[in-house]
């Protein structure tokens, strides 16, 4: 097998027909949505690595401390020969899992983004001749199949991605991550964790404005994808802390009644001055939360690492 391989699990067309039911649902109700994988073009993978880099932007340093610190404890704990990592992005943290994985045989990156996976892809093989690579562009929320790979496995789902999903997602999430395990394999998930509010809410809400134009970018997806015309200077970008969810919220809203045109979809749809477009939760956790959530799901936390300022956390769960 070559060592890299680029498999798309749908078909192009598939993909379209997602974000037109996406934008078709989440722009007629209300409020107004729109879900967090359509930042994700080639330009939006790019502006979160730029986000990644921010000095408010805490949870990838954090996540990086932990795994300096753990890949030989987790390692040693998985002896995994098949690495998956769910929306793997530039699998940049990877490499310390990676490193420490000396039995490893597979790595399957699994993204929407096309480029982050080739980009990713292309610059592992260069610099690990023995490892395959078999990165998959799939959506983590509908049913994977992965290819064979030998045993045991560990799935990561790192950057505190799990956030981006809804409770009751997450809950369908988990069950479906619980059923891809065998004995043997495990789950490594990362976790941001509840903190102060201010301190949430500038890693959302960047002084050089990153994260706005990251979160505008689902306009311009929308409307090279389906034609609309979105202004992005129409809407301003929000961030606040929902302390009752003990989620980040990101929105944009309209700085004018406005009616943005989606002729792929024959829709216009009407935005009242000040109306909010919600566009990402990002929920931060406790670890009694992550325990509860992976048990209903039928697994069972086995080890809870964070950094030393207790910021973010990795969690190794088995199953049960
Ligand atoms: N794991 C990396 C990247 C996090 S950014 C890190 O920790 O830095 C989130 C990544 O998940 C992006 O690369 C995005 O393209 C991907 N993603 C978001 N929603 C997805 C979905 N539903 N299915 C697959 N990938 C998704
Ligand atoms: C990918 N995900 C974990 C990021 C987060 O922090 O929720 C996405 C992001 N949104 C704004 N900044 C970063």
């Amino acid at each position: 097998m070559s060592p890299f391989l680029l498999t798309r699990t749908l078909p192009e067309d598939a993909t379209e027909a997602a974000l037109r039911a996406d934008v078709l649902r989440g722009l007629t109700g209300t409020p107004k949505t729109l879900p967090p994988k359509w930042f994700y073009d080639a330009h939006g993978s790019d502006l979160f690595e730029q986000i990644t880099e921010l000095p408010e932007y805490y949870p990838t340093r954090a996540e990086r401390e932990i795994l300096i610190a753990r890949s030989g404890e987790i390692a040693e704990a998985t002896g995994a020969r098949t690495l998956v990592e769910l929306g793997s992005g530039s699998s940049e943290k990877t490499r310390y899992l990676l490193d420490a994985l000396t039995g490893l045989d597979t790595y399957i990156p699994v993204d929407v983004s096309e480029s982050a996976l080739t980009q990713a892809g292309q610059a592992l093989i260069a610099e690990r001749p023995g490892l395959q690579v078999h990165a998959l562009i799939a959506d983590f929320t509908a049913s994977l199949t992965l290819p064979d790979a030998p045993g045991p496995r560990l799935v990561a789902f790192l950057g505190g991605t799990i956030g981006n999903l809804l409770p009751a997602e997450r809950a369908v999430f988990l069950a479906a991550i619980r059923s891809l395990l065998s004995p043997g394999d495990a789950l490594l998930l990362g976790t941001d964790l509840v903190k102060d509010e201010q301190v949430l809410v500038r890693a959302y809400d960047d002084a050089a404005g990153v994260t706005a134009a990251f979160d505008k970018n689902v306009l311009t997806v929308v409307n090279r994808e389906l034609g609309a015309d979105f202004h992005a200077d129409a809407f301003d970008h929000v961030a606040l802390w929902d302390a009752e969810n003990e989620w980040i919220e990101m929105r944009l809203r309209s700085r004018t009644e406005q009616t943005v045109k989606i002729p792929a979809l024959d829709l216009a749809v009407d935005f009242g001055a000040g109306e909010e477009l919600r566009t990402e939760i990002s929920a931060k956790f406790r670890k009694e939360g992550v325990r509860a959530e992976l048990s209903t799901a039928g697994l069972e936390l086995a080890h809870w690492w964070t950094d030393d300022e207790g910021r973010f956390a990795l969690s190794l769960s088995v199953a049960r």
